[in-house]
Formats: C-alpha cells, sequence, structure tokens
C-alpha cells in the first residue's frame, strides 16, 4: 500500500469513520464497521445519488426489494451457473489469487508471484448460501444476493402495474449485496459485504444504445457534480471476453486510487437477457405492453451499478490532501463536497467566558435545524478549526467578543480558509448559498 493510503486508512482509524469489524476478537479479515462519521459520510452520499436518480428524473422510481429472494432466481440470473471466479492456489504457501488477477507471465509459467508451482485452476462460485429455516436440507437453500438488481427485475410488473410508468423509466434501488470474494484487500475497496447504488433503466429494444451512451454521460456528470477530480476519473471499456454473463456492452467508469486505476461503477447494456430469462423460468409474462402501438415485447435494460461503500473509500481519497499553509505550518484537508460532508456547520466560541460560550451555544441550535453541527470550545481556535478540517466540515463559525456587540459572527471556509463577517439573522441562508454554489479549490 502507498504511504497516502495508508495515512487515509490511519484517519478513517482515528477519527471514527472505519473500524475493523469484531475488532476486540482480533478482527475479521475484510469486514468493515463504519463509525459516527463514516455512517454520516455513507448516508449523505447515498442520498445525493438518490436525489440524482429518483428526485431529479421523474422517470425513474425506488424499491427496496429483500436480501434473501427464491432460489430460483439466481439459476434464471445465471449466477448459479456463471457467477464464479477461477482460483489458483500457491501450492507451498497456500496463498489463494484470483487467476485473472494474476500477471501474464506467472499464468503462463504456473508459478505463484513467490516463485512456487500453482495449484490447476477451478471454479469457485462467488454466492454465499444459507438456510431458511430450523433444518439445514436440500430445498431450503437461499443465496444472499450478489447485486441488488435481481430484486429490480422481479418486481418489473408490479412496478409497471402499479405506478403506470411508460418506456423509458427506471427502478433505483440501494442495498447490500454479498460476495464470496477470493482476495479482499485495499481496506473497503472490495469486501465481502458490500453496498451497490444500482438504477436499471427499461427501454425499447430499438433504442438500447442511444440510452445505454446517456447513462454514461450521466454518470460521469454524476461525479464531476460530486466534485471529484476529473483528472482521475476515466471509462474503461468491457472486451469481449471480459463481459459479464448477461452484457452486451459494458463500460467502467474507473477512479484513480492510491493504489491503482479501479472500478468504481459499472455502466452495461444488459439486453432482455435478465427479464427473458425470468420470464422462462416464472412461466409469467414479463413482456411490456406499448398502449399506443399494441405491440408486446420484452425490454432491454441498461444498468448503472456503483459500489456505495467502495464509492466511500474514493471521497475520501479524492479529497484527502496535507497541505502547506505557512512556513513550518501544514495542515490535512479533506475536501468533502458539503452535502456529503459528516458535519457541515463547526460553531466555536473564541473563548468561554463572558458569556460567548452560552452565545455559541444558541446559535449552535439555531443551525441545527438546518445543518449537521458539532459544538468545541476546548483549546486553541487553530486547533479546532484543524480539526473540522481534517473531517471534512466546510464551514466554521466562530463567536467572539464582536458578536455579542454587533451581532455578527464570523464564518470561515474550510477550502480556501477565507473569513468573512456574516450576521447572525443572515448566516443560516449565507451557508446554504455556499452549498449551493460551492465549487472545490
Ligand atoms: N449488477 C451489476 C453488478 O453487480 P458489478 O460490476 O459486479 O456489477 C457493480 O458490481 C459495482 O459494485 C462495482 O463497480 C463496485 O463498485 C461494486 N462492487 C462489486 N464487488 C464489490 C466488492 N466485493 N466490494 C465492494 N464493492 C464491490
Amino acid at each position: 500500500m502507498s504511504n497516502r493510503m495508508d495515512d487515509i486508512v490511519s484517519l478513517c482509524k482515528r477519527r471514527g469513520f472505519v473500524f475493523q469489524s469484531s475488532e476486540i476478537y482480533g478482527g475479521l479479515s475484510s469486514a468493515w464497521d463504519y463509525g459516527p462519521l463514516g455512517v454520516e459520510l455513507k448516508n449523505r452520499l447515498q442520498r445525493f445519488w438518490w436525489r440524482e436518480m429518483t428526485q431529479l428524473n421523474d422517470n425513474i422510481v425506488g424499491l427496496d426489494a429483500a436480501i434473501m429472494m427464491h432460489p430460483r432466481v439466481w439459476e434464471a440470473s445465471g449466477h448459479v451457473e456463471s457467477f464464479a471466479d477461477l482460483l489458483v492456489e500457491d501450492t507451498v504457501t497456500n496463498e489463494r489469487f484470483r487467476w485473472d488477477h494474476l500477471p501474464e507471465e506467472n499464468r503462463r509459467t504456473m508459478t505463484s508471484p513467490a516463485g512456487n508451482p500453482l495449484s490447476e485452476p477451478r471454479q469457485f462460485n462467488l454466492m454465499f448460501k444459507t438456510y431458511l429455516g430450523p433444518v439445514a436440507e436440500s430445498g431450503s437453500e437461499v443465496y444472499l444476493r450478489p447485486e441488488t438488481a435481481q430484486g429490480i427485475y422481479v418486481n418489473f410488473k408490479n412496478v409497471v402495474q402499479t405506478s403506470r410508468l411508460k418506456l423509458p423509466f427506471g427502478i433505483a434501488q440501494v442495498g447490500k449485496a454479498f460476495r464470496n470474494e477470493i482476495v479482499t484487500k485495499n481496506f473497503i475497496f472490495r469486501t465481502c459485504e458490500f453496498e451497490q447504488l444500482e438504477m436499471q433503466y427499461f427501454v425499447h429494444p430499438s433504442e438500447d444504445n442511444k440510452w445505454f451512451e446517456y447513462w454514461k454521460d450521466q454518470r460521469m456528470e454524476y461525479y464531476h457534480k460530486l466534485g471529484i477530480r476529473p483528472d482521475r476519473l476515466r471509462f474503461e471499456e468491457h472486451g469481449p471476453d471480459e463481459l459479464a454473463h448477461y452484457a452486451k456492452a459494458a463500460f467502467d467508469i474507473q477512479y484513480e486510487f492510491p493504489f491503482g486505476w479501479q472500478e468504481l461503477e459499472g455502466v452495461h447494456n444488459r439486453t432482455d437477457y435478465d427479464l427473458r430469462r425470468h420470464s422462462e423460468y416464472s412461466g409469467k409474462d414479463l413482456r411490456y405492453l406499448d398502449d399506443a402501438t399494441g405491440d408486446r415485447f420484452i425490454p432491454y435494460i441498461v444498468e448503472t451499478s456503483a459500489g456505495l461503500t467502495r464509492s466511500v473509500l474514493m471521497v475520501i481519497a479524492d479529497a484527502y490532501e496535507e497541505e502547506e499553509i505557512a512556513e513550518n505550518d501544514s495542515r490535512v484537508v479533506l475536501r468533502l463536497h458539503p452535502e456529503i460532508a459528516p458535519i457541515t456547520v463547526g460553531v466555536f466560541p473564541l473563548v468561554k467566558k463572558d458569556g460567548l460560550a452560552e452565545r455559541a451555544r444558541e446559535i449552535e441550535r439555531e443551525l441545527r435545524d438546518d445543518f449537521t453541527t458539532f459544538y468545541d470550545q476546548s483549546g486553541a481556535i487553530g486547533r479546532r478549526y484543524r480539526r473540522q478540517d481534517e473531517i471534512g466540515t466546510p464551514f466554521g463559525v466562530t463567536i467572539d467578543y464582536e458578536t455579542m456587540e454587533e451581532n455578527t459572527v464570523t464564518l470561515r471556509m474550510r477550502d480556501s480558509m477565507e473569513q468573512v463577517r456574516v450576521p447572525v439573522p443572515e448566516l443560516a441562508e449565507r451557508i446554504r448559498r455556499e452549498i449551493k454554489n460551492y465549487k472545490r479549490v
């Protein structure tokens, strides 16, 4: 891991973004818990995506399907048969590798990176299996879903009938997914339990390419809106031998993490594969009726599928900066977009005495109606600013002696460290405006 990655992991633990799962028992490999700041960041990121998808598009609705589904779903979807990675083992150290992640040279010589012979590659299905009911017997097996998408497909008919949507339209869903990954590494980047942000867009089969291009553009635009550095984002097309079993075309949106370029989101043309298979396996007619023409057909699906937990790592990595601010003085700052920052406003009395602390408390309580706030009266004001910079709080409000006389406060901007004087009655509106017009410097 690069030093920058070490610094990010250490910040996440130190400030309560992410903790190792079951840490007091020595931890569980590759499972992570989101602490007080991490859960705020994750929830806000989820809301940002949800708003972008459902609120700003009047033809996209939401859904929240169960994690466990009828086992036939995974036969129909092709996951029982095809959702597998090739696994090889170092025959001396027993270290396991994904075949497709090994360098060409190791695959050719059948040796591990340590130089030992490799075992023959074998298929390894990534789905977790469990049993429904008190007896573990065949017939009661269920899978933990490896993608949220299937919950949307099996509800396609329900949504069409209840919401009277016309093509093209989308269904969005956020939720947990589970994959028994052979290799989990890089902190929360690849884990066995993770969250996805998925949207399935149902279109007329003749318009699949048009909507595929449209959603590629929209999704890249979304990351720009989130303030992610454009030079750390790119598209990567899947070659014919990389396509998932359901896809006709696929592009990844990749991000340049401290450990290299990696997938953040996939945009897939899944054709009519999923609905057709569910129709066949369930015996239910999942065709769409076009009222205008009387045609019945199975729509094509353009899918946008992002990792929420992976996005948490991405936004932190992108926001993280160590900055020289004066000779012998530096700060760590997380330049998070204000809409996803765990705390929006820090409120600080310059000193505790002479009624400043009480006035600061009052102002903080007033701001709570509109923002997530944090009150801090301990230590030098510079240190209090730094503590908030490090966790990405975009605004600091300082109450001083002038506040007591003129009812104004100092509003400090995290990114530029600029300070402006603002009348207290205008403070909330001013912060709202700053959030709306936010541009990362
Ligand atoms: N429904 C399509 C689908 O699941 P995918 O490319 O396998 O497509 C979509 O996964 C996204 O889910 C990925 O781009 C990634 O962000 C996230 N993801 C996949 N596996 C993950 C894992 N083991 N840990 C964390 N995130 C993962």
